[in-house]
């Protein structure tokens, strides 16, 4: 057994299937591009079958990201591994990924089939996505669930057959630490090919216990953990990446095994997926959560300042959280201003630093200290995955306890500037309905959160929103020290991407 652990990432996929969670082809390639700089080794992008937005999510993701192995999900069926093939095949290292249920509950009443009708299901689609490519995972869909004897059976025929990697999920989050290592530990005993395919893990987290699943699985011999970023996925989650990742580099004495992870990159992957996905991360979450590195209690603090590690069992600068400095002046030029953002992580492009710089001058006219999370807001803002039909060009609004709130907004369609104006609940809800009048989409807000990014008075106001259109659900951010202006950016922003999707589907 070697001492390298693979991280299958699954957050374009299983993470995608979180509820409300609705990801557009560019911006899935914004975070697999930010994956291939996280360095893990599979990204899952899609389930092709599933939508015309998968497919050309894993295309896309296909043709741009190199390094990283990519994967696609398929059923056991000809129809899904024919087009996760056809979507796949101009990536560099492909994967198809197959699979079906083998719990009894799953066989009878999902699929009803027969085990013998399982085992055949499965040989037949590992041996069809052999005949496209030569790196085929196959999983047992429940397989925490699935009687052992069953399990050898069907995996047995499978390697046999061309499996190169053989998952086993905790698919209902059932299993426990103990209980999973004792699965992955008789299987890879007791699978007389076990040695020609690499094991794989995919834990849920319904009792909280994803994480501690895996890694009980990794010391019984699993040799690839599939998660997501934050955790999201179906229900309440797959496992952590970050929290995989980490706890395997802080006791690595005690597990003995390393990924190729850049660690550095693991805070900016969290933050991006949570902007795109619109899923906040909980203030006490390991490793990404804010609170995970603040020290509250004065002897914790006391401790700390004598000697970090007293309370502190990792660096946060290891994975790239950098303190909340001072980082630019009113003053700074641009030269300063582009070597700050690449020292951060960023690239843009020329038209993305003139507008990110344009942005920063009028942020420090409005606040005076600016620190790095402030610079990271504006510029995420300005990183656009998709075209803007529409941006902000004037708001004015009017309100207080005894006038009904009225709000003027001004949009560029273009080059051209449309008005509109309208009364509302509160100054927030006069300036959306605004927006409505110009934009004249049937989209209706269904979640609203707002958050400040540093303290004080002057703090930039971060909005999200959730916007539905159609059946679809899309996510917008707005930065501004002026939570109205966050808010209607926000708001636009979510539908430009409804825009979007309409042009696209023209
Ligand atoms: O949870 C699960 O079983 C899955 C499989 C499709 C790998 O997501
Ligand atoms: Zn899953």
């Amino acid at each position: 057994m070697g001492n390298r652990v693979y991280i299958f990432d699954t957050t374009l996929r299983d993470g995608e299937q979180s509820p409300g969670v609705s990801l557009n082809a560019q911006e899935k390639l914004e975070i697999a591009k930010q994956l291939a700089r996280l360095g893990v080794d599979i990204i899952e992008a899609g389930f092709p079958i599933t939508s015309t937005g998968d497919q050309e999510a894993v295309k896309l993701i296909s043709q741009k990201v190199k390094g990283p192995v990519i994967a696609a999900l398929a059923r056991a069926e000809d129809a899904d591994i024919d087009l996760a093939w056809e979507t796949l095949k101009e990536a560099e290292r492909p994967r198809i990924h197959t699979f079906i249920a083998t719990s009894p509950i799953h066989m009878q009443y999902k699929l009803q089939k027969s085990p013998e009708e399982v085992v055949e299901a499965a040989v037949r689609a590992v041996k069809r996505a052999r005949s496209y490519v030569e790196d085929v995972e196959f999983s047992c869909e429940d397989g925490s669930r699935s009687d052992l004897d069953f399990l050898c059976r069907i995996l047995t025929a499978v390697i046999e057959a061309g499996a190169t990697t053989v998952n086993i999920p905790d698919t209902v989050g059932y299993s426990t630490p103990a209980e999973y290592a004792s699965i992955i530990r008789y299987l890879r005993e007791n699978i007389p090919n076990s040695h020609r395919a690499i094991f794989s893990v995919h834990c849920h987290d319904d009792l909280g216990l994803a994480v501690a699943n895996s890694l009980a699985a990794i010391e019984a011999g699993a040799e690839q953990v599939e998660c997501a970023v934050n955790g999201i996925g179906e229900r309440a989650g797959n496992a952590s990446l970050e929290e995989i990742v980490m706890a395997l580099y802080t006791r690595r004495a005690f597990f003995g095994k390393d990924t190729k992870i850049n660690y550095s990159e693991i805070y900016r992957t969290s933050k991006l997926v949570s902007a795109m996905t619109g899923m906040p991360v909980q203030p006490n979450k390991a490793i990404v959560g804010k609170n995970a590195f603040a020290h509250e209690s004065g002897i914790h603090q006391d401790g700390v300042l004598k000697e970090r590690t007293t309370y502190e069992i990792m660096n946060p600068e290891l994975i790239g959280i950098y303190q909340d400095n001072l980082v630019l002046g009113k003053h700074s030029g641009r030269h300063a201003f582009r070597m700050r953002l690449q020292e951060m992580g960023f690239e843009l492009s020329d038209a993305e630093l003139k507008r990110a710089f344009g942005r920063f001058k009028t942020l420090a006219d409005r606040k005076k200290e600016i620190t790095a999370q402030d610079l990271e807001a504006i510029v995420k803002e300005e990183i656009r995955a998709i075209p803007e039909k529409y941006r902000l060009d004037n708001l004015h609004f009017f309100s207080g306890t005894q006038v009904v709130p009225t709000a003027t907004v001004g949009l560029f369609n273009g080059e051209i500037i449309v008005e509109e104006a309208s009364i509302g609940d509160g100054p927030v809800d006069a300036a959306l309905k605004a927006v409505d009048r110009i934009t004249q989409l049937n989209t209706t807000l269904s979640e609203y959160s707002i958050k400040a990014i540093t303290g004080g008075k002057d703090a930039l106001g971060e909005v999200t929103v959730r916007v539905k259109h159609g059946e679809r659900f899309y996510i917008g951010r707005g930065v501004s020290t002026d939570v109205i202006e966050a808010s209607v950016k926000a708001y636009v922003d979510a539908i430009n991407k409804v825009a979007y999707e309409l042009e696209k589907n023209k």
